[in-house]
């Protein structure tokens, strides 16, 4: 476990309200301290649908959506915004997104089922995957998947058989960048397990052109993910370009990629720069009237979020642990990728620090860290505890370590809160197991 780190900076003596820019576009703070997300208090929110919980801002969800949207319409109009359900899987996500004019991308038959009941269209998904089986691309075909990205010669083969009438297909190629990132969310690099290089990348294009059924619309990349620099993108499109040797086409695909601040020191760029820099680039490298798809998750959703925790224990063993009732199981980012993340004491939000605490979970491990030398108000049993930018792979990797259940998620706008998923309970996680249940078993 990371050692406490005492902070003696100003940042430290703030109170949480501080931290308000990180928490979704529609929070504030009551004058008694207490933070509120779409107009709903936290005490509230824990009263009525307990603790942990994923609280989504909805309204600042979909402006983000439109945010990007727009913003990419403008500066190149022949353009189009995926959403990546992997960063947010979830079917009043994928809703949000259709209904903001989003495209949705599926990383096999799971995404596929969740935007499916959704009512996504499926003529405007992009089925992903480097090991789509043939149960999957039957299920994607018979649905209307509109794009397959092909990511490997199995693939051609397997949409080869199962295909029977012409289906729309992107090529995913590696373009050698390596963006500086975690090593887990690196896969743009020569030694990616995604895509083909270009000299295979050819003959790929060469079978698939040779193919009666299969339609090449363009070329697929996506070089990682929590990237928080602009310049990788712009080299991303270039190495898609006819410079690529890879031949002209009508659809580039750069997938996701931009980061977003997690803590009150990350800097991270605007969309609006990052837009900039991608459709310049498209401009300088690729051909007139291409189609540019961009596949956004983290950042359309992760400022959308915020998990409410309850703190369960205080212990001062010559450090404070602050234990709260979710951890790893709820958010395995931090322990996957090392990602820092911030948290407040959410109705002392207006209170200056006292202390300088770790914040951990309940989990059966020490790196089960959420948030190392973190200065708070002093935290009392039962204190709600409010963890920003969670809206992004957080669900997604939500597990049942130590029988911990996947908590709900809530939406809530104009002071109104709605479930949207609810809690896992342990009557589901038994159902798994109904045939050892058996007496007779
Ligand atoms: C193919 C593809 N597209 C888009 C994304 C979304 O990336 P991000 O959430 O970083 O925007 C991912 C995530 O890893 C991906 O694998």
């Amino acid at each position: 476990m990371t050692p406490t780190k005492p902070m003696n900076t100003d940042a430290a003596r703030e109170p949480g309200e501080a931290l308000l820019p990180l928490f979704p576009e529609h929070s504030s703070v009551t004058p008694a301290g207490e933070l509120t997300i779409g107009g709903v208090g936290v005490s509230e929110l824990a009263e009525r649908f307990g603790t942990p919980a994923y609280i989504v801002d909805e309204a600042g969800l979909r402006n983000q959506a439109a945010l990007i949207r727009d913003g990419l319409a403008a500066r190149r109009p022949d353009s189009g915004v995926v959403f990546a359900s992997k960063s947010f899987p979830c079917v009043a996500a994928c809703k949000v997104m259709a209904a903001q004019g989003l495209a949705v991308d599926v990383a096999g038959a799971g995404e596929l089922v969740m935007a499916l009941a959704a009512g996504v269209p499926a003529d405007r998904m992009y089925l992903h995957g480097n090991a789509k089986t043939t149960a999957e691309l039957t299920m994607a075909l018979a649905a209307g998947v509109g794009t397959v990205v092909v990511d490997n010669f199995d693939d051609i083969d397997r949409l080869e058989q199962l295909a029977t009438g012409p289906q729309r297909v992107l090529l995913r190629i590696i373009p050698g960048i390596s963006p500086h990132t975690h090593e887990s969310q690196s896969t743009g690099g020569d030694d990616s397990k995604f895509g083909l290089p270009a000299d295979q990348a050819r003959a790929a294009i060469a079978r698939i052109r040779a193919s009666d059924r299969l339609r090449l619309d363009g070329l697929h990349l996506h070089i990682g993910s929590q990237i928080l620099d602009t310049e990788p993108f712009g080299r991303a499109v270039q190495a898609l370009g006819p410079v690529a040797a890879l031949g002209r086409f009508g659809v580039y695909d750069i997938g996701g990629g931009l980061g977003v601040r997690y803590t009150r020191r990350d800097q991270a760029p605007a969309v609006e720069s990052y837009l900039d820099v991608i459709t310049a680039a498209a401009r300088a490298y690729l051909p007139a009237g291409a189609r540019l798809v961009i596949e956004p998750g983290r950042s359309l959703v992760a400022r959308s979020c915020v998990t409410l925790y309850r703190v369960t224990t205080v212990k001062h063993t010559g450090r404070t642990f602050v234990a709260v009732d979710g951890g790893m199981a709820d958010n395995l980012d931090v322990a996957l990728t090392g990602q820092p993340f911030e948290a407040v004491l959410a109705t002392r939000m207006t209170e200056p620090p006292a202390e300088v605490v770790d914040v951990v979970g309940r989990q059966c491990e020490s790196g089960d860290l959420l948030v190392a030398g973190l200065a708070m108000p002093a935290p009392a049993v039962g204190d709600l505890l409010a963890m920003p930018v969670t809206g992004a792979y957080t669900y997604t990797l939500a597990n049942n370590y130590n029988g911990a259940l996947r908590p709900p998620i809530v939406f809530c706008q104009d002071g109104q809160a709605r479930l949207a998923a609810e809690r896992e309970t342990h009557d589901h996680v038994l159902a798994l197991h109904r045939p050892a249940l058996d007496p007779a078993w």
